[in-house]
């Protein structure tokens, strides 16, 4: 395969990320025209109108690269290199109003996410990460926290959309997690608990039943920012597996060893 130039790539990246991000964010104030993917599980117009301006430009510029997108769009996702893209992540907080959402673009090559973005409008904020290049908010190297102990650490996590049909449903982990880190924050866009992860705001995050485009960016991020990510056994993580553990890297054994607790 033609050796892809990453850093032309990433330029292209952000490009439609800001500028959809930012169209969003300033056609957005008001009614968001909610409706139901699930009894839990929203999508807006805006999540559709967001993802026809990626995927349209993606296709445009990169037309021999795959795309997964997370309103229906799987398009070429068997070839060997191929875009992950949340338009909206962080979809129940932008109908409530609450600022706390971002747009998650990453690619994928031969198996392995080798770039990745992503962007919150609100706080024009711009993560981003090449691999092996390190990661940056807004042009700014940044590092994983160095808190040692779980007791002192700051943690987040999230709750999948089957909360109220399966039993596994994260509630018993974030019980555990509320007795023994210092605190425990519940954002709701996994891809920015990622990248917070990755900027060490915060020191850990875990969560289950993900899908692809809500952790291929932030994962990536997250590593190239000193951190670590597996999944709850600490076998490598998958961004098509069904566990996230991600951590500054002290505390993950400790993370792991309140995950694989028998029982409380
Ligand atoms: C959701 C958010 C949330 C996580 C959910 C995701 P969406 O994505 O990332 O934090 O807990 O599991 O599905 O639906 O807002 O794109
Ligand atoms: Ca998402
Ligand atoms: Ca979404």
């Amino acid at each position: 395969m033609e050796k892809i130039k990453l850093d032309e790539i990433l330029n292209k990246v952000i490009k439609v990320i800001v500028s959809t991000g930012d169209r969003i964010y300033r056609l957005s104030s008001g009614r968001k025209h909610v409706s139901y993917k699930g009894a839990v599980n929203l999508v807006t117009r805006f999540d559709k109108i967001s993802q026809k301006r990626i995927v349209e430009y993606l296709k445009k510029q990169f037309p021999d690269y795959g795309i997964l997108s997370e309103e229906d769009v799987n398009y070429g996702t068997s070839r060997e290199i191929k875009w992950l893209v949340d338009p909206l992540d962080g979809t129940t907080n932008f109908a409530h109003d609450l600022p706390i959402w971002a747009i998650s673009i990453g690619l994928e090559v031969e198996g392995e996410v080798v770039l990745g973005v992503v962007y919150d409008p609100t706080r024009k904020e711009l993560f981003s990460a090449l691999k092996g290049k390190g990661a940056f908010l807004n042009g700014k190297k940044i590092s994983v926290s160095k808190t040692k102990k779980l007791g002192h650490s700051l943690l987040v996590t999230g709750f999948p959309y089957d909360i109220r049909e399966s039993k596994d449903n994260n509630l018993n982990y974030f019980a555990r997690f509320c007795l023994e880190a210092q605190a425990v924050r519940r954002l709701g866009s996994a891809a920015l608990d990622l990248c917070y992860t990755a900027c060490g705001r915060f020191d850990g995050y875990w969560e289950i039943k993900l899908a692809p485009w809500d952790q291929a960016a932030g994962s990536l991020i997250l590593k190239e920012a000193g951190g670590m990510i597996t999944d709850f056994k600490g076998r490598p993580f998958n961004i098509y597996g069904k566990e996230v553990l991600g951590s500054n890297g002290y505390i993950h054994t400790q993370m792991m060893d309140v995950l694989n607790r028998r029982s409380d």
